[in-house]
């Protein structure tokens, strides 16, 4: 008999307090819920480390999780003001993300469960990072538009139900995430790529016009043409020996990248007749899109869930989120359930 098998016949409770887990790239961490009220949050980071690097090395930021884990996972508990005994399930990060990190989390969270006696659920990241505005609005019920933007994906989708999703339209090559990270890269700022690009832009203007790209049909993104861009312009002058604004090559750049995310999602809500949208993923922390995504749903009537910053970049409060709709689901995992590196997002469409 699979574990999973054992709560078969589960009562299920309305508010269950369930602990999630995130260990897929460099931030170990832990959160509680009850129902959909937060209890804590705990985040221990191997950022500063991986920075020195220019990137996350595997091997750094699974040695960080192993030695992070358990404190991240004993303070969440402690600062929820629960006991390990009241927790009613482990949520966990399966994937996608680097494989030696999300096994550190795994492993744990199998054990955990196992101990407790209480069902193992394993959560899509990505899934995860579109659960986190049922943390920030809790009366948001679906179907909304969501806005995801992450360092792997960027697409607008359809959520019909809590487990039904269509996606309209999604990258057809960098994520939103990555192309900050390249322009980073560019521009010579450090890692993480989206809060330097960020930060330099706030010192420039958006005064260059690099191609609005979007050719492709409906909703799809396509961000390499606006990469090439940014490189072309940054090259061409340094080889001619031109002066020129890195910080208004960043607020340029960003202007543009984000531009199509606010400008897609709004039709896509007007298409669809969703009052409400919600958004997620690394690149929804960035206060320039925040501000944008404001002013256009303002003027369009459309509801915004924005997740604070904090629960847009990798966190364990929304795999603990997505962990509550699975929970419901009764979709419960066995101890069998191995990581994986790559989820696909879906095909366009129906899901
Ligand atoms: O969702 P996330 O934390 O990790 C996953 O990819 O799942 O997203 C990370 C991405 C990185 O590419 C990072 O540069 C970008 O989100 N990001 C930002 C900002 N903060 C993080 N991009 C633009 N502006 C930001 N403030
Ligand atoms: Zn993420």
């Amino acid at each position: 008999m699979g574990y999973s098998a054992r709560f078969a016949a589960l009562q299920l409770k309305e508010k269950p307090v369930i602990l999630g887990i995130e260990s897929s790239c460099d931030e170990t961490a832990a959160a509680i819920v009850r129902g959909r009220e937060l209890l804590s949050n705990v985040v221990i980071s191997s950022a500063a480390e991986q920075a020195k690097y220019g990137g996350v090395v595997p091997e750094i930021a699974s040695r960080a999780h192993t030695d992070a884990i358990e404190r991240a996972v004993e303070s969440a508990v402690r600062e929820a003001g629960i006991c390990n005994a009241d927790i009613d399930a482990v949520a966990v990060t399966y994937g996608a993300g680097l494989l030696g990190a999300l096994l550190v989390g795994l492993s744990f969270a199998k054990s955990f469960a196992w101990s407790l006696g209480v069902p193992l659920i394993a959560v899509n990241h990505i899934r995860g990072h579109m659960a986190a505005a049922y943390l920030a609005d809790e009366a948001l019920e679906p179907p909304f538009i969501t806005l995801l933007a992450s360092g792997g994906h960027t697409a607008v989708i359809y959520t019909k139900s809590y487990t039904e999703f269509e996606i309209l339209g999604s990258t057809r090559d960098d994520a939103a995430g990555e192309a900050f990270d390249k322009a980073a890269r560019v521009l010579g700022l450090p890692y993480p790529g989206g809060p330097s690009v960020e930060k330099l832009a706030r010192e420039g203007e958006a005064n260059i016009s690099f191609p609005k790209m979007f050719r492709g049909s409906g909703y799809d993104f396509s961000y390499s043409g606006l990469k090439t861009a940014v490189i072309n312009y940054c090259h061409t002058r340094e080889q001619k020996g031109e002066e020129y604004s890195r910080a208004d090559v960043a607020a340029s750049f960003q202007a543009a990248a984000c531009g199509v995310l606010a400008e897609r999602a709004v039709a896509a809500a007007k298409e669809k007749k969703c009052k409400t949208i919600a958004a997620g993923g690394g690149v929804i922390a960035n206060g320039y899109l925040r501000e944008l995504l404001q002013k256009e749903c303002a003027s369009a009537g459309i509801r915004l869930v924005l997740p604070e910053k904090k629960y847009c970049t990798d966190n364990a409060a929304m795999i603990a989120a997505e962990g509550l709709v699975q929970y419901h689901a009764e979709n419960f995992a066995d101890l069998s359930v191995n990581a994986c590196a790559h989820i696909p997002l879906g095909k366009k469409g129906k899901q």
